[in-house]
């Protein structure tokens, strides 16, 4: 492509070191969609004939189709996907294929190429979220009245539905869709006729273009255009988030799985056995995702530390942005697949989990609450209630076993109907504040989002 200038061949490991056909060949519909929308502008200026533009549209879309077909043979010695396209272009129909790159630049093609893959699977990892948090919302329907204890740094603090944790999920999934959305927008922008860095001395119709490859706006500055990589450390940013989030997730499911917990079960086809120990069974794809988030962030990072010393415009070490996208990209896929399949698979043992949230301990703030009902400041109460937690364990005997004359050694606010406070069914219907998790209050958000996910 730049044999003017050269007067020696590419060194054959050189060509292997710069090539990226290797991975970026995933851009091919962009690129040919792309490229397509920049003939058309190309015609319009009067540029290319009315046959010319015709030609170079069919031209495109047969390569196209062998490239969906497998039949499409990739040239590392060309380089990457726009270059093997050209050239695969110009072979098939000649003269006019060599005009394609007029008033255009690897440097915005990437761009732009970037921005449509980008775009497009923004989109899809919504769907894939949206599916995921559906199942999530129909395993919390199915255990809307299973109480388990919540833990706060890992120890039982006060019980809620198994609901509540479940819808907990489909929030921090709702933040990480509106994160693909917001992110999409900055990245439906068109950095086409940049050119390398200023522009061309022949003025294409932008406009055109934008509206052509549906972009509601084009970038406004050539050198900002062709060196912004921002648009892709969001994605991997949302990505690594949207990573952390299933990494919590599948952090709960192994504890509650392990003999320990033993909240819940997973079904068979979403577990691992071991070679050796025949009695195991392994939550690996939990483990996995949550493994996998390493990479998720390590991409994110990789991709900072490629731009952040980079003088304007474009450098070649930008190349190395694809990999780092590509891999988030599959990895979270996969998993909110996997995850979606797995959900459904998940029994909680409402049995037990009953047996641990029953736990009177889980109340203790319920008590200083009454205390403070009755009048007593809640910094006393929640004094009082400590000393009546560690006479229970000196003891050993638990809140609901002391008698009332026993509570009433502690403070003498402690009625006739202290017992009732340690009535677990009562004390979760008490919690009605705006996202506390009463069964009603539960039972109205499972609507509010079988609603939004529709
Ligand atoms: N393969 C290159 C990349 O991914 C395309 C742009 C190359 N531009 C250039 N001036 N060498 O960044």
């Amino acid at each position: 492509m730049w044999k003017g200038r050269f007067q020696q061949e590419t060194a054959p490991a050189v060509q292997r070191f710069t090539e990226s056909v290797s991975f970026d060949w995933r851009l091919y519909k962009f690129d040919i969609e792309g490229s397509i929308a920049h003939a058309a502008a190309l015609q319009k200026a009067g540029l290319l004939t009315p046959e010319e533009h015709q030609q170079i549209e069919s031209g495109l879309r047969a390569i196209e189709r062998e490239i969906d077909e497998g039949k499409f043979l990739f040239r590392p010695e060309l380089e990457d996907v726009h270059m093997n396209i050209e050239s695969a272009l110009t072979a098939r129909i000649g003269p006019a294929g060599a005009k394609l790159h007029t008033a255009r630049s690897r440097n915005d093609q990437v761009a732009l190429d970037l921005r449509l893959y980008l775009r497009h699977e923004a989109d899809e990892i919504r769907r894939l979220i949206v599916g995921l948090q559906r199942a999530l919302v129909d395993s919390a329907g199915k255990y809307r009245t299973t109480v388990i204890p919540g833990y706060t740094h890992l120890q039982r603090a006060q019980p809620v539905p198994v609901a509540h944790h479940f819808l907990a999920y489909v929030e921090m999934l709702q933040r990480d869709t509106e994160r693909f959305a917001d992110a999409a927008r900055r990245i439906n922008r068109l950095p086409l006729g940049s050119g390398a860095i200023a522009g061309s001395t022949i003025a294409l119709d932008r406009e055109y273009v934008a509206k052509l490859l549906d972009f509601p706006e084009v970038t406004r500055n050539s050198m900002d255009a062709v060196s912004d990589r921002d648009f892709v450390a969001e994605m991997l940013f949302a990505l690594a988030l949207t990573g952390v989030h299933l990494s919590r997730l599948s952090e709960d499911l192994i504890l509650f799985a392990s003999s320990e917990f033993k909240l819940i079960r997973v079904s068979d086809a979403y577990s691992t056995g071991s070679s050796l120990m025949p009695q195991k069974k392994n939550p690996d794809v939990c483990e996995l995702t949550r493994g996998k988030t390493g990479r998720l962030l390590g991409n994110l990072v990789s991709l900072l530390t490629t731009l952040k010393g980079l003088p304007m415009t474009y450098n070649r070490d930008m190349q190395e942005d694809k990999e780092a996208v590509f891999d988030s990209i599959d990895q979270v896929k996969m998993a909110l697949e996997v995850y979606t399949g797995m959900i459904p698979e998940i029994e909680v043992d409402a049995a037990r989990a009953r047996a641990a949230a029953e736990d009177p301990a889980l109340l203790a703030t319920d008590l200083a609450d009454y205390l403070v009902l009755q009048g007593l400041p809640f910094r006393q109460a929640h004094e009082v209630i400590g000393k009546l937690v560690a006479y229970t364990l000196e003891q050993q005997r638990t809140l609901r076993e002391l008698t009332i004359d026993e509570f009433r050694k502690f403070s003498d606010r402690f009625g006739p109907d202290t017992f009732e406070v340690l009535d677990l069914d009562r004390a979760i219907s008490r919690r009605t504040t705006i996202g506390a998790p009463s069964l009603e209050n539960v039972a109205a958000e499972l609507e509010r989002w079988k609603s939004i996910l529709g």
